[in-house]
């Protein structure tokens, strides 16, 4: 078969890899692609939001299988572009995808079905917003959500009415997200423990992945600002059997089986993102997609056939076999570009990467990096994945914090406390 991945980051790395393992792949492309996938596949030079370029590619080379890594492609409809022309792709179509791209959908639709979720506003102008903030519905801190795509940046946890409006003025007058600041979600802030519970779905049936943790604050011990993510383990230490049931029962059979009652079949990855409160597990946000890095881990542990197991969602007859998992530990660093979530610079020269893939069952996803003459450099602000899978979380970590120090590019920083067990705040 031949194979295109689109998305150009550490999670595509990662589907890629797996992918490429597969015997029924003979031929793999990525585009946009990145450095590493330079290496492991041809990278085709269109970018993730020109669909219908993207839809031609894969026509003119008779593609059998497309992969979608990131929302945006989505959100946007790439899905539908390509079954209009009858070509095969795995992820949700357009209007699956609302769930992600609009938050005020996604909590207008867990009201609607009760599904555990914050209790929340929704505001159209800054003047209903300030009246929602100053009527002392909301305690503080509350929680402000411009309604769209924002990178995960468009969420600002407030400790006080000031810093509450000056987000307000940011989003819906400054329009800091641009038209996502158009609505806005007050919400309830929910205290707990987080967790990322990812399935694939044909829109009937799920097969979960195995269950990952994800740090998503930029420094160590969760301070500073939230970034994509910083790093992932898997399996999550915090999932017993009895709380992976109730959040199947209660969360992802109710979302998938509501979904499609409203005509919105969803096929691909469903990604909730979940708070563990005293009151039972509730939803953040709902994603469309693979996490990133979530999927890093989760690749490094999947001993079933990628191809055939994503086919089966495509083909709307989801494998029926669980999907096969190691039993050891896999965990991934992000090393990032000083500056980062924030602004930071590219084209720095990356050095010690061949060393470091020396360290045998050491696995690097090239996440932000451009390949120039057999010379890698940053091209982004997660950089690369520093990833194993061993027998213990212990022997798993301490590979991965033992062979970092080898890899080096200006301005690189990255978490020291990626699976350490920590009490929440
Ligand atoms: P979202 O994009 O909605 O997942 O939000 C990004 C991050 O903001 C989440 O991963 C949480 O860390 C935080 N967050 C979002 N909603 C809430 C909430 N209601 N209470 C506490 N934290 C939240
Ligand atoms: N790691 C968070 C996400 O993929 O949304």
């Amino acid at each position: 078969m031949k194979i295109l991945v689109i998305g150009s980051g550490g999670r595509e790395h990662a589907l890629a890899w797996k992918l490429a393992q597969s015997p029924h792949c003979e031929q793999l492309y990525c585009a946009p692609g990145n450095g590493g996938m330079a290496k492991i596949a041809e990278v085709v030079p269109i970018e993730e939001t020109n669909l219908s370029l993207l839809a031609r590619f894969a026509e003119e080379k008779k593609i059998d299988l497309t992969v979608v890594g990131p929302e945006v492609p989505l959100a946007m409809g790439v899905v539908d572009e390509f079954e209009k022309r009858n070509l095969k792709i795995y992820g949700p179509n357009k209007k699956a995808a609302e769930i992600e791209r609009s938050k005020v959908f996604a909590k207008e639709f867990m009201d609607r079905h009760r599904i555990p979720t914050g209790r929340f506003k929704v505001a159209t102008t800054q003047d209903e917003a300030l009246k929602i903030l100053n009527s002392g519905e909301f305690e503080f801190p509350v929680v402000i959500k411009a309604d769209g795509l924002a990178a995960g940046k468009g969420v600002a946890i407030c400790p006080n009415i000031k810093r509450a409006e000056d987000t307000i003025i940011e989003m819906m007058v400054k329009k800091k997200f641009g038209p996502a600041g158009e609505r806005v979600i007050i919400e309830e802030r929910l205290k707990g423990r987080e967790l990322s519970f990812i399935v694939l779905t044909d829109g009937v049936r799920i097969q979960p992945l195995v269950t990952t943790m994800d740090h998503k604050a930029a420094y160590d011990g969760d301070k500073g600002p939230n970034t994509g993510g910083m790093g992932a383990i898997s399996p999550s230490p915090f999932v017993t059997e009895k709380l992976f049931g109730k959040i199947i029962d209660e969360i992802i059979f109710p979302t998938i089986t509501r979904l499609l009652e409203e005509g919105r079949r969803f096929k691909g990855t469903l990604y909730a993102g979940l708070m563990l409160t005293s009151d039972g597990p509730k939803v953040l946000e709902y994603n469309c997609r693979f996490g990133d890095p979530e999927t890093q881990v989760q690749m490094l542990r999947m001993e079933s056939d990628l191809v055939e197991v994503l086919m089966s969602v495509v083909e709307e007859d989801l494998i029926k076999d669980e999907i096969k998992w190691s039993l050891n530990v896999a965990g991934c660093v992000v090393l990032a570009s000083g500056g980062y979530p924030g602004k930071y610079e590219k084209g720095k020269l990356i050095a010690g990467l061949e060393e470091a893939e020396k360290v045998p069952g050491l696995i690097i996803f090239h996440a932000g990096t451009s390949l120039v003459n057999d010379q890698f450099y940053t091209n982004g602000g997660r950089v690369l994945n520093v990833c194993a899978r061993e027998a213990t979380l212990q022997q798993t970590m301490k590979k991965i914090y033992d062979s970092i120090p080898v890899i080096y590019f200006d301005n690189m920083f990255y978490r020291k406390d990626i699976g350490a067990m920590r009490e929440i705040k």
